[in-house]
């Protein structure tokens, strides 16, 4: 027999892979004998025939065992996730049939590379793919290999990738801040403090102040990079860490930061579909996704306050939304589903927002900010305009019990050539439950940590 061409599983190279052979009765010309790699995904028994289905990543090839090989007895023990290397020639698939890339390997030999168990221990008995959340995340290291978090794994790359490439265009230079800090950005409340050498120091909530000071060292810059939370309560977007993608961009106006951000969400949304797997995948879990219109719908938090009111949504007291209430999870998720596109809420008082934010010119008593709010998730981004005056900075750490001391990096670039600027931070995993209409964020991540879960 020829000596195999090593080949991916969705290899369609015709140099590589050759021609498909039609029947038993063809010439073999142009037939290439080849060699694939992977783990055993299904296996099906058909009168003498086994039809094994094996798997590297999200790709995927049936191949047949016939005559002497189905009978051998690693053939008829074959396990789901044994690792193995078949041998052969690759296949048209009859036409009532079905298989990935409508080709099937017809093995001429195989080898088992590792075997994995049967019976009681047997993948397919120990793993199960839906079912009681906490198994399945006890068994995260295993679950993961089912389809669905394989994919919105995929997907996950693919977004991240998006995110590279928009932020490459647009002339945003990328830094890695420090994840260990010893400043606040969002609250006090959420810190996950930590002994550093003897100094009490904390996980970073955010980027943010850092990004700040990249300005005038790159001019715009971005980072994707891990944020923690000490999120004290059990909810569907909330994870104690999460991939935080933030950008801060120099001598801009609030509504260039608005323009930016639907920019930002438009083209990532355009250039992941443009991946073929990715897009199946969104369309699989999320028929009815539609990239959102443009410009999205803005809307200023006084007038968010109006039609909670108007709709009878209450506050977390069970009262009347008033001005000057937190807006809370469930009435946002309220309007904004009942909205259904995506909504720039804006003008947050400054009282329920952080010490950073500048003042709009035209109500102090509101800050240029701005949530991103989508159906199904409500807010994915926060963002605003910095102050960027020495002596307001210096009220808003007053106003919310900082003492500047520990800034004083950050106060410094309000002396050293201020300018106004702004920024954001987009929750990766509440975008890619919105994408891929998932559940909860944690699906949306690796191995997700939030109260009560650090193992696997
Ligand atoms: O609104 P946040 O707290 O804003 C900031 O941290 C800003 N300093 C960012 C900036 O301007 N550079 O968080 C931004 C986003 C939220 O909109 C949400 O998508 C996500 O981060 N987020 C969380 N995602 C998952 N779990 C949590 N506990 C999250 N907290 C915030």
């Amino acid at each position: 027999l020829p000596k195999p061409v090593s080949i991916l599983l969705d290899e369609t190279d015709p140099t590589k892979i050759g021609t498909l052979r039609k029947n038993k009765d063809e010439p073999s010309e142009g037939v290439v004998r080849v060699s694939v790699q992977g783990r055993v995904n299904r296996v099906a028994k058909q009168g003498g025939l086994i039809f094994v289905t094996i798997r590297r990543g999200l790709s995927l090839m049936q191949c047949l065992l016939s005559g002497q090989l189905s009978k051998t007895y690693d053939a008829l023990t074959l396990n789901r996730e044994t690792s193995i290397e078949i041998i052969g020639e690759l296949w048209e698939v009859p036409s009532h049939a079905h298989a990935p890339l409508d080709r099937e390997l017809h093995a001429d030999y195989f080898r088992i590379i590792a075997a994995a168990p049967g019976g009681d221990d047997a993948f397919t008995n120990q793993v199960p793919v839906d079912g009681d959340t906490q198994t399945l995340l006890n068994l995260r290291h295993l679950t993961l290999r089912h389809e669905k978090p394989a994919a919105i794994m995929f997907v996950r790359d693919i977004v991240e990738s998006a995110f590279h490439t928009v932020y490459k265009e647009l002339n945003c230079r990328k830094v890695s801040p420090p994840a260990l800090v010893q400043t606040q950005v969002e609250g006090g409340a959420t810190l996950f403090k930590f002994d550093y050498y003897g100094e009490t120091s904390y996980l970073t909530q955010s980027s943010q102040l850092y990004l700040e000071t990249v300005l005038p060292v790159l001019g715009d810059v971005y980072c994707i990079e891990k944020s923690f939370r000490a999120e004290k309560s059990l909810t569907r977007r909330h994870l104690s860490e999460y991939t935080h993608i933030e950008a801060e961009l120099d001598f801009i106006t609030f509504d260039d930061l608005l323009s930016h951000l639907e920019h930002v969400i438009c083209r990532v949304i355009d250039l992941t579909l443009e991946d073929p797997v990715a897009a199946e995948a969104i369309k699989k879990y999320n028929p009815d996704f539609v990239k959102p219109a443009r410009p999205f719908m803005r809307m200023r938090y006084a007038d968010a306050i109006e039609w909670l009111r108007e709709k009878g949504i209450k506050n977390e007291e069970g009262n009347d939304h008033t001005f000057g209430d937190d807006i809370a999870e469930a009435a946002e998720r309220k309007m904004t589903d009942e909205i259904n596109r995506p909504i720039f809420l804006t003008h947050f008082p400054t009282e329920i927002k952080s010490f950073y934010m500048q003042k709009a010119e035209d109500d102090k008593r509101v800050t240029e900010s701005v949530d991103c709010l989508m159906p199904g998730v409500g807010e994915i981004v926060g963002g605003s305009m910095r102050i960027w005056d020495y002596e307001e900075l210096m009220a808003g750490y007053k106003r919310e019990g900082i003492d500047p001391t520990g800034y004083f990096w950050y106060t410094d670039q309000r002396k050293y050539g201020s300018t106004p600027h702004g920024g954001y931070g987009l929750g990766g995993e509440r975008f890619l439950a919105w994408l891929l209409k998932l559940w909860t964020v944690r699906e949306a991540c690796l191995y997700p940590r939030f109260m009560g879960r650090c193992t696997p």
